[in-house]
């Protein structure tokens, strides 16, 4: 069996048979796009996109703004279907397994997806979706969440995705900001077996808002009926099957998507057209190494970046097959996933850690009954993965001969931009890697100067900035500024904190700010507040962070209640009030109901005395604390529960 990573010394490398495949193979990539990072993100903008015209100025900075490729004009759909049906119209585009088993995998050629796209551009065209409109979008993992995104862009819309877990309070939120006219959705999907309804949580999201027309998959076989819902396949079967994609400027917006802050509301996160079609369709190539034949598996839901960019947009975008599934990895059993990988011969697998950590749990006859060789590239993505899993992965599902590509990125950059390259290496656990050529990031201080190899800091970006970056937060200039910008100026300000190691890798330690990451999601601890404080029972409440064994972290709840005693019925409902404001991903994973808060003369929450007392650690700076005494109180409560 092929092997495509070699160890030397403590260390893996790209094995000569990777070299062989790699577009990238050479380590002076780096020094030369560096250069002159603007000309090198031209050239490959020129390779990998197909213009309509051609750019005036490459790249304008005016900070906090900047913008790619500016004046070009090109299409986001014309690059993901037109292109490729020319020659390879019956290429399969899109491999879709759903849940149920009794159902049958679903692939589209390039030449079908394309015909499904112009009808849907069509009925949204029909309902009067104009250029610079926002839809929105609430599906789950199902072919018509890419038919709708896709159609969106063909008409240059604005699309607006909303992980379908999210509560109905939720999708209002998203909505309200967009003001979008249109609400795409299903009447449900399935999970674990059983029919989820999404239809209720839609209808509950939509009432009182913007939209004015529901269009909904017919996924679970629910009746729909009233003059504000359209049957999503109906309409798509009477519309017409061309549409001439509007021509936008690079710098149009392509979509939003919200993620949480540090703040109690999300925000509605800015990608244009011409830099995040470069940002995305270039580090799909390189990245994993992403071959026309290839088929790429990555497992994030569409309602997260990672779903817009590595599951439907980079392999659409480089002419490849995606491969999606609407379930749950461990339904009908924990060999699903290594069932669909050796039934469709995926060659690029991309999923979190915690999918990983989760699997490490589970008997290895799951994983043996498979063959897992066509698998070339193993990646990662949303936080960090620990040696153990990381070799884990390594030997159990990549066979000890697949790289695995630790991808560092946010919502924010659109695209990965720290990680090894397959053909380059090494592949160190725990170490992401090196900076995407023609990209650069440094550690700083908190005043904002350069701090020496190997000392942790703040990670930031250094001009001329990704052409994947966001380009602002929807309507909310002052927060872009306030969040990015503020602290270190001309670096935009990820966040995260990191070092950089001896070999010029760069190991990411964490976020810095108040923002969790649980199963990789990112849960914003002010929000998560601010929904349970809205139960009218809660006087007080404070979210700790703990680190979890398989869901990296999880958060912790303590609530000061107006009157009474908590319970666990109470907990029951509190949890049930997250659901309802947030969604299930946002659940506390334990509440402790207290009398007070540890807290400063100014009354700010010390949720970093909480920290300590929850991992057992002697907590410090008692004496700023007002009320002292209740340290004793907590623990002995955290004491009795355990
Ligand atoms: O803290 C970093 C962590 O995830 C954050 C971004 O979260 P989100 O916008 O939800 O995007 C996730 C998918 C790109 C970052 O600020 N993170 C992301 N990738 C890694 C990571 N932490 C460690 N290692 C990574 N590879």
């Amino acid at each position: 069996m092929t092997s495509y990573i070699v160890k030397k010394g403590e260390h893996y490398y790209p094995s000569d048979e990777m070299k062989k495949i790699a577009w990238i193979k050479d380590e002076k990539i780096y020094n030369q796009a560096n250069k002159n990072p603007v000309k090198f993100w031209e050239g490959l903008a020129k390779e990998g996109i197909e213009w309509k015209s051609e750019w005036k100025k490459a790249y304008v900075e005016k900070l906090p703004y900047f913008e790619w490729f500016k004046g070009g004009k090109l299409n986001f759909s014309i690059n993901c279907l037109d292109r490729w049906i020319k020659d390879k119209g019956n290429k399969i585009a899109l491999i879709w397994v759903p849940e149920p088993v009794k159902e049958k995998t679903i692939k589209l050629t390039y030449k079908e997806l394309y015909d499904k796209v112009c009808r849907f551009a069509n009925v949204l065209k029909k309902q009067g979706v104009k250029k610079g409109d926002v839809v929105s979008i609430y599906l789950p993992m199902i072919p018509e969440a890419l038919i709708s995104m896709l159609a969106c862009t063909r008409i240059g819309a604005i699309h607006s995705v909303v992980f379908s877990a999210f509560s109905a309070d939720a999708l209002k939120a998203r909505i309200e900001d967009g003001k979008a006219k249109i609400l795409v959705t299903s009447d449900g999907y399935y999970r674990k077996g059983e029919k989820e309804d999404l239809l209720a949580k839609a209808k509950q999201g939509a009432r009182g808002t913007t939209v004015k027309k529901i269009i909904v998959v017919n996924r679970v076989g629910k009746k729909v009926s009233g003059s504000k819902f359209l049957d999503f396949n109906s309409e798509l079967k009477k519309a017409d099957n061309k549409y001439e994609p509007e021509i936008m400027n690079s710098e149009d917006i392509l979509f939003v998507l919200y993620t949480s802050g540090t703040t109690g509301t999300p925000k509605g996160i800015i990608h244009d057209t011409g830099g995040y079609a470069v940002h995305a369709y270039w580090t799909t190539k390189y990245n994993f190494n992403l071959r026309e034949k290839d088929i790429m598996w990555c497992t994030a839901d569409v309602g997260w970046i990672t779903g817009h960019t590595y599951a439907f947009y980079g392999p659409l975008l480089n002419g490849s097959t995606t491969l999606i599934y609407e379930g749950g990895p461990d339904f009908p059993d924990p060999g699903i996933w290594w069932k669909i990988i050796q039934d469709n011969n995926v060659n690029v697998l991309y999923t979190a850690p915690t999918a990983i950590r989760m699997f490490m749990k589970v008997d290895e006859k799951y994983i043996k009954k498979y063959k897992l060789d066509s698998l070339k590239i193993l990646g990662t993505v949303g936080e960090p993965i620990d040696e153990d899993a990381w070799n884990w992965y390594l030997n159990k599902i990549g066979g000890g001969r697949c790289p695995i590509i630790d991808t560092w990125w946010q919502t924010e950059t659109g695209g990965a931009l720290i990680n090894a390259l397959p053909g380059i290496g090494p592949f160190i656990p725990t170490i992401a890697g090196k900076s995407f050529p023609g990209i650069k990031h440094i550690i700083v201080n908190e005043k904002g100067k350069e701090v020496k190899q190997g000392k942790i800091g703040e990670l930031v970006q250094v001009s001329p900035f990704a052409p994947g970056m966001l380009h602002g937060i929807y309507k909310n200039p002052k927060r872009y500024l306030k969040t990015y910008w503020k602290r270190f100026k001309k670096y935009y300000d990820t966040s995260d904190g990191a070092y950089i190691d001896k070999q010029g890798n760069i190991r990411i330690t964490g976020r810095t700010d108040d923002v969790m990451k649980v199963a990789g999601h990112r849960i914003s601890t002010a929000e998560l507040e601010n929904a349970i404080a809205s139960d009218k029972r809660v006087g007080e409440c404070a979210i700790v962070p703990i680190p979890d064994k398989i869901k990296g972290e999880v958060p912790i709840l303590f609530v000061v209640l107006k009157k009474g005693e908590g319970s666990v019925e109470l907990e029951k409902q509190l949890i049930k009030h997250v659901d309802k404001k947030l969604g299930p991903t946002s659940r506390p994973s334990k509440i402790y109901f207290v009398k007070d808060l540890p807290k400063t003369r100014s009354g700010k929450i010390m949720r970093r005395i909480l920290k300590a007392l929850l991992i057992k650690e002697e907590p410090k700076g008692l004496m700023t604390l007002v009320n002292p005494k209740v340290v004793e109180e907590i623990k002995n409560i955290l004491k009795s529960k355990i």
